[in-house]
């Protein structure tokens, strides 16, 4: 947990940005696997880690705009609870510790709330994610529970998007931190990554490194000798010579900040020379849109810029025709590459995605287009400096996807189908990155992690 200054000062600055009312902010409650005493791990939402620090279940916290009177919502321990859980410091002592002095037991939100209601204040509150926040906030005000989000309240969206983006040095050394532990995962992904291996068991091993370092996945990890499938979950193929596998996983680190980084590793150690040629064209193209980042250009642009180089390096092999420019603007590149360049990444992997893709990763300036590919790009404004961005493109051989492209006749000017035929069995290719926006550009955060073909080679083969 960061000092408690840092979440009266979080407090504050939203406070600033509001005009009148209180902000409701729900944390999440344990959640049931299969029966109510057999949770998931517990996540805090991470609006309330952000603006409370409080990592537990069942709390929620009101802030007084007008008066900036803070109270925190929860049930003190019972004898019970300490019996099955252990001492614990008490729900007062918690919230001192964020520079709370004000506490109540859960049940006292109805009252209270159903009290500012009569008096015509507005209760601002986020969207919510899980349906027993959802339930509980159609209990709260009273409402339908499909109208719930009829309620949610516009101007905390903007304020809380507006400095969850801007992430701050400790914020920044979370990240990092994230990063370390992400990134002895994928060491170890492509040192043991040999053919007769079970993907699971490696799977097995990253998560054990994320857990044994203090913090959970940030995300489930995406391992498959099938890469073309672009989340893959499925763990259950054996590895052989020649395979490519895409590895896609992140750690958090012990205060919920998220790493998100993506290697492709040849099983065994060398690339085949198709391989490296696929390879080399996607690390170009990331390599350069990373150059590309900086405040004056809006990500869109570094996407399109990404996409240029994908299809430059697809022509010369022979798999599109024409100008890259053109095959870009009509999107026939997308047969390769049908994912977004990347998207914030904070506490959430997907920073914000649950307070709305479009209001975190659009403005004014870019409207998501309608095309497929581009329509998949999750963040597309100019960022500010402190944005947290990934830049992950990837190339694809998708058989589903080419064959019903190829029956409906698209862009047969740009696709050689013949040829690209040829690579069905191919696989897929990402490299991935995360980047803080600066003044004039962008820095890689995190140590190095092998990425040339080189050093996955010397990595893979160790
Ligand atoms: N790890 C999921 C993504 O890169 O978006
Ligand atoms: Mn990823
Ligand atoms: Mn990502």
């Amino acid at each position: 947990m960061f000092e408690t200054g840092t979440y009266i000062q979080r407090r504050e600055q939203l406070r600033q940005q509001l005009e009148s009312g209180a902000v409701l902010f729900l944390g999440n409650h344990e959640s049931p696997m299969n029966y109510p005493d057999n949770p998931y791990p517990f996540r805090q939402d991470s609006s309330f880690l952000y603006y409370w620090g409080l990592d537990a279940p069942g709390l929620a916290a009101l802030l007084d705009v007008e008066s900036g009177e803070a109270i925190i919502y929860g049930a003190e321990l019972t004898l019970d609870d300490i019996i099955w859980m252990g001492p614990q410091p008490s729900l007062a002592e918690r919230a001192e510790r964020v520079g709370v002095t004000s506490t109540r037991p859960a049940e006292r939100l109805v009252e209270d709330l159903g009290r500012m209601r009569k008096q015509g204040r507005r209760v601002h509150y986020l969207p919510p994610y899980r349906a027993d926040n959802r339930l509980l906030l159609a209990q709260l005000f009273g409402v339908d529970v499909n109208r719930v989000n009829d309620g949610v309240s516009e101007s905390l969206l903007t304020a809380v998007i507006a400095q969850r983006s801007v992430k701050s040095d400790e914020e920044i050394a979370q990240i990092e931190q994230a990063l370390e532990a992400t990134r002895e995962m994928h060491l170890l992904a492509m040192r043991q990554a040999r053919p007769g291996v079970v993907e699971r068991e490696i799977v097995g091993k990253m998560t054990g490194v994320a857990i044994s370092r203090g913090g959970q996945l940030s995300f489930p990890i995406i391992f498959s000798r099938n890469g073309e499938t672009l989340h893959n979950h499925y763990y259950g193929n054996t590895l052989q010579a020649g395979d490519l596998v895409v590895c896609d996983a992140g750690a958090e680190s012990a205060w919920h900040y998220a790493g998100d980084i993506t290697r492709t590793i040849p099983v065994g150690g060398r690339f085949t020379e198709r391989q490296k040629a696929v390879y080399e064209i996607v690390l170009r193209a990331q390599q350069e849109a990373i150059a590309a980042v900086n405040p004056e250009t809006p990500f869109r642009d570094v996407h399109v810029l990404a996409s240029r180089r994908l299809a430059e390096g697809l022509v010369a092999l022979g798999l599109l025709k024409g100008e890259p420019e053109a095959i870009v603007a009509a999107g026939a590149h997308a047969l390769f590459f049908p994912h977004g360049l990347g998207h914030m990444l904070g506490l959430d992997v997907h920073d914000m995605e649950s307070l709305g893709e479009d209001r975190v990763g659009y403005d004014a300036e870019t409207r998501r287009s309608g095309q497929f590919g581009l329509r998949a790009l999750r963040f597309a404004k100019r960022p500010r400096p402190g944005y947290v961005l990934t830049v992950e493109p990837g190339l694809y051989f998708i058989p589903a996807l080419v064959e019903k492209w190829k029956r409906e006749g698209r862009f047969p000017e740009f696709i050689d189908y013949q040829k690209v035929e040829t690579y069905l069995d191919f696989g897929g290719i990402r490299i991935e990155d995360n980047v803080v926006v600066t003044e004039s550009g962008c820095r890689v955060l995190g140590s190095p992690i092998p990425k040339s073909i080189e050093e996955v080679e010397a990595q893979a083969s160790e």
